[in-house]
């Protein structure tokens, strides 16, 4: 059984068939997806889909390209949001210096903020980090994560810094993008990364693995992603998926 911790199914590529696409999940052996919000519109779009699915559960938070409007009543909101029962966690949330549409010091206000509401409401935290590694870091590390727990989703920064994510207790996602060709730092540091802090996600319907590259992504393809990691760890698929099963149901307390 496949755990997903990292998924959108609340996006737009899925209008056209949301409801056929989850139905099939528990036959192809997809147990548990976490879906998380981007903004504050997409979790009215959300919770009724984890109300509908026993399997799916929910992040709330506000993705760093989406905090420029946000303003303190959405942080009550989202307290509002986190006490739903199938919320697990408050994301994503974190730094994406990659465009540059909401300065930089905007993101890092809101990433702060989140990270507090986290530690009130007792929730773990789901990082996006796009080439912000050492802002987000030094921001992770002003909060208590090791008692709330996190993950560095779609991790993609060095092994160095992995050492330090490792420190405070983080767990590592990884996706498609482990399983491109051109990718040989992501798999430089899921090499290096313990089994045991480890999750595997989509990121869909972005990320698509190999041989899908470029494809609309979902949680069926998530097996090339546990194969991968398989051959990189050099243990069999069964193990990947068991232990990051595991891990995923330890960090959002399911
Ligand atoms: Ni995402």
């Amino acid at each position: 059984m496949l755990f997903d911790s990292h998924a959108h199914y609340n996006d737009r590529k899925f209008d056209g068939d949301r409801f056929e696409i989850l139905d099939s999940m528990g036959k192809n052996g997809i147990g548990y997806i976490v879906n998380a919000a981007d903004s504050m519109e997409s979790i009215d779009k959300i919770l009724p889909l984890c109300e509908k699915y026993d399997f799916m559960y929910a992040a709330v938070g506000v993705h760093p390209e989406e905090v420029g409007t946000l303003c303190e009543a959405d942080i009550d909101r989202l307290r509002e949001f986190s006490k739903h029962k199938k919320v697990c966690a408050i994301g994503e949330i974190g730094l994406d210096y990659h465009y540059d549409d909401v300065p930089k010091d905007v993101q890092k206000y809101w990433f702060d903020r989140q990270l507090t509401l986290a530690e009130e409401v007792n929730l773990p935290v789901i990082i996006h980090d796009r080439e912000a590694h050492e802002d987000c870091l030094n921001i992770l590390k002003k909060h208590d994560i090791r008692r709330i727990g996190g993950v560095m989703h779609c991790y993609s920064a060095s092994c160095e810094m992995a050492r330090d994510i490792l420190g405070i207790g983080m767990y590592f996602g990884f996706g498609g993008t482990v399983t491109f060709k051109n990718a040989k730092k992501v798999q430089k540091a899921a090499e290096v990364i313990p089994l045991e802090r480890i999750l595997l996600e989509t990121d869909c319907p972005y990320l698509a693995p190999e041989p899908h590259r470029g494809e609309r992504n979902s949680s069926l393809l998530m097996h090339y992603v546990a194969e991968k990691l398989a051959e990189i760890k050099g243990v069999n698929v069964e193990e990947v998926e068991e232990v990051t099963l595991q891990n995923a149901k330890r960090l959002y307390g399911i």
